[in-house]
């Protein structure tokens, strides 16, 4: 059985903006296996976040080859990626995915139906992030660091087999990003789930698995 999860070989991405090309991978290999955890740090705009928005099926790259759970991607294959993002692939970015309509239990309910789970057990999960009593806020009536933890609560009552997660803590302040660093570590151990975090921070770095720095393209 294989139990590599990312494989990427010689990934190229390039970006075209006014009219100039610009550089973000060349050349670029990276493999995680199962139940692994991977930060990727570097300077901005060394491209954690295209990184992760390729992984996930949102960002073309222009050439080399990715194998997600042992299956070659295309980065045209939209009805797989859609799959994969539907139940296998969680993705806690800075803009959350949440649904504006819905209220943050509403929200969890759904991300586990759609991913063919059992309903989670909202209250808990919200505990777990430090947003007790918040189960009927609608996303707009959240903060912006409130609204990132129900969408890293989303990821968990998904039961991903990939988490991809972009400044998971960014935005939060140092007990609360410790809580949420705390029950995210708890939830990869648990299930053997594996994680890539982009990450400006050194203390949640350490205590990933493994460090990738990517380089700045100045
Ligand atoms: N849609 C786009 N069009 C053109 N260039 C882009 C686009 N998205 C990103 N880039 C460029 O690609 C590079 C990588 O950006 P990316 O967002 O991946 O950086 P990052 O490492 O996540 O930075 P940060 O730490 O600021 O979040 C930057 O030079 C950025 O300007
Ligand atoms: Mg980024």
């Amino acid at each position: 059985m294989n139990d590599q999860v990312v494989n990427i070989r010689g990934l190229h991405k390039h970006f075209r903006s006014a009219g100039e090309d610009v550089p973000v991978f060349e050349n670029f290999s990276l493999s995680l296996n199962a139940g692994e955890s991977l930060a990727v740090m570097g300077p901005s705009g060394s491209g954690k976040s295209t990184l992760l928005n390729v992984l996930s099926g949102l960002e073309p790259w222009s050439s080399g080859s990715i194998e997600l759970f042992g299956k070659e991607m295309s980065p045209r294959d939209d009805a797989r990626w859609a799959s994969l993002r539907r139940s296998a692939i969680a993705t806690v970015f800075q803009e959350a995915n949440l649904m504006p309509a819905l209220t943050l239990a509403e929200n969890l309910r759904l991300r586990a139906e759609l991913a063919g789970r059992e309903s989670p057990d909202v209250t808990d999960w919200l505990e777990k992030l430090g947003l007790e009593g918040l189960d009927r806020r609608f996303p707009d009536q959240v903060s912006g660091g409130q609204r990132q933890r129900a969408a890293l609560a989303m990821a968990f009552a998904m039961v991903p087999e990939l988490i991809l997660a972009d400044e998971p803590t960014g935005s939060l302040d140092r007990k609360t990003a410790e809580r949420v660093a705390d029950a995210m570590f708890r939830f990869q151990r648990r299930n053997g789930c594996p994680l890539i975090l982009a990450t400006h921070d050194p203390d949640l770095a350490e205590r990933c698995g493994r460090t990738l720095t990517l380089n700045s393209h100045g």
